[in-house]
C-alpha cells in the first residue's frame, strides 16, 4: 500500500509530534524549575492537543477520500452496466488493495462486452441463414408452380411431356424436403440437441455399406471412384449409423458442388484405413480446392469461402460446421487438406472401440 501526503502528515500529527512535544515536557518538569516550566509544559501540552486534533481530522479526510472515491467509481461502472452500456473502461489510480477489485470488475465488463458482441453476431448469422433459407425454397416453389400451370394449362400435351414435366416437379419437391430437413436438423445441432444412438459394429462393413448407398448418385453426376478399405473386418468402432452418414452425405456433397469442371473427369477416391487406435476415413476429390488462408474457417459456421459466395452453386456453410460438431460428438475429429487447383481431402477420424476404454468412459459417465 503506497501512503499518500496527508497520511504521512496525520501520523506526523498523531504520533510524532505529540511525543515530541510530550517528551520536551516531561524533560522540563523533571528539570527542577517546575514553577518556572509550567506555562510552557501547558503550551506544549496544548499544542500537542492541537497536534491529535488535526491528525484526526487529517485521517479522517484521507478515510473519506482513499474509500469514497472507488466506491464512487464501482458504483458508475455498475450503473452504466446496468444501462447496457459496456464501452468504458475502469481503472485503478493506485496500486492498493481496490486496485485487485477494479481489475476483476474491468474482466468482468469486458467478457460480459463479448458474449453481447458474439450473441448479436449470432443474431446477424441466423437473420442471414433465414434469408437464404427462404431464397433457396423459393427457387423450387417457383419451379413447381410452372410445371404444374403447364399441366393444368395443357402445355405438356403428349404423355412423354407430362412425364417429364411429373419428374421434374417430383425432383424440385425433393430439393425442398432436403432443404427443410437440413435446417430442422441445423436447429438441433444449434440447440446441442442431436439424438445420436450408438452402437459398436465392424468399421470395414460399415463402410463398405456406405459406399453402395453413395456410390448410385456419384454414379448419376458422373464422378469416378475408387474405395480401399484396409480395416481388418474384427476392428469396431462406436458411433451413430446415421449422423456418421450425414457427416459422409455432407462431406461428399461438397465434393460435388465444388468439382473442378475444367477438369476431364472428377474424382472422388475413399480410403478406410487404421492407425493404432484410431480409424481414418479419407474422402478425397479433385476439385476446385481451398485457398490456404481460407482453409482455417471452413468448419466455422455459415463461413463460405469468397469463390463460393460468388458461384450460383447455392448454400449457407452449415455444412462443416455440422461434420465438425458430429465427429467432435463421436470422440474423434475432422481434418481437412486441400490445394487450389488440385482439390481436397477430408480425414474423419474415429477411435477404434477399446473394451476397457469403453467400461472406464461408461463409469466416468456415471
Ligand atoms: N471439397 C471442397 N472443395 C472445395 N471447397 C470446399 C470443399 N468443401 C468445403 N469447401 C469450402 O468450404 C466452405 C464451407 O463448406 P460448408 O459445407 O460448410 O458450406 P457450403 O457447402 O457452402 O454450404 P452448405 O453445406 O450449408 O450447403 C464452402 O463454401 C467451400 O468454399
Ligand atoms: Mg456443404
Amino acid at each position: 500500500m503506497r501512503l499518500s501526503k496527508k497520511m504521512v502528515l496525520a501520523v506526523l500529527c498523531l504520533v510524532i509530534l505529540p511525543l515530541v512535544l510530550l517528551t520536551v515536557s516531561w524533560i522540563l518538569l523533571s528539570g527542577g524549575g517546575a514553577a518556572a516550566a509550567a506555562g510552557t509544559v501547558r503550551l506544549l501540552l496544548g499544542l500537542s492537543v492541537l497536534a491529535l486534533l488535526l491528525g484526526a481530522l487529517l485521517l479522517l479526510r484521507w478515510q473519506a477520500n482513499h474509500f469514497s472515491k472507488p466506491f464512487k467509481q464501482l458504483q458508475e461502472a455498475a450503473g452504466l452496466i446496468r444501462d447496457g452500456n459496456l464501452d468504458f473502461e475502469l481503472s485503478a489510480d493506485a496500486d492498493d488493495e481496490f486496485s485487485q477489485l477494479f481489475d476483476s470488475f474491468e474482466e468482468m465488463r469486458l467478457r460480459l462486452k463479448n458474449n453481447a458482441e458474439e450473441r448479436l453476431r449470432y443474431e446477424q448469422d441466423n437473420k442471414v441463414l433465414i434469408s437464404n433459407i427462404s431464397h433457396d425454397l423459393k427457387t423450387p416453389i417457383t419451379a413447381i408452380k410452372g410445371y404444374v400451370e403447364g399441366l393444368r394449362d395443357g402445355v405438356a400435351s403428349t404423355e412423354e411431356k407430362r412425364a417429364k414435366y411429373l419428374s421434374t416437379i417430383y425432383s424440385k419437391a425433393d430439393d425442398m424436403d432436403k432443404l427443410v430437413d437440413q435446417l430442422s436438423f441445423y436447429s438441433l445441432v444449434d440447440s446441442d440437441r442431436i439424438p445420436y444412438h450408438f452402437t459398436r459394429l465392424s468399421a470395414r462393413a460399415y463402410f463398405s455399406d456406405c459406399r453402395w448407398d453413395f456410390k448410385e448418385e456419384l454414379d448419376a453426376q458422373e464422378f469416378e471412384t475408387d474405395y480401399e478399405n484396409l480395416v481388418p473386418e474384427e476392428v469396431e468402432m462406436v458411433v451413430d449409423p446415421e449422423q456418421l452418414r450425414r457427416v459422409i452425405s455432407n462431406v461428399i456433397s461438397n465434393s460435388v458442388k465444388y468439382r473442378d469442371r475444367s477438369k476431364e473427369k472428377s474424382r472422388i477416391s475413399f480410403r478406410i484405413r487404421q492407425a493404432g487406435k484410431k480409424i481414418l476415413a479419407e474422402i478425397e476429390d479433385n476439385g476446385v480446392g481451398i485457398a490456404p488462408e481460407e482453409l482455417p474457417r471452413v468448419f466455422d459456421r455459415f463461413y463460405r469461402s469468397d469463390a463460393s459466395r460468388s458461384a450460383v452453386t447455392g448454400g449457407n456453410g452449415i455444412g462443416l460446421s455440422i461434420v465438425k460438431k458430429i465427429m467432435e460428438d463421436h470422440g474423434g475429429r475432422a481434418l481437412l487438406k486441400s490445394e487450389p487447383g488440385r482439390g481436397s481431402c477430408m480425414t474423419l477420424e474415429l477411435p477404434v472401440y477399446e473394451e476397457s476404454a469403453h467400461e472406464q468412459d461408461i463409469d466416468r459417465r456415471r
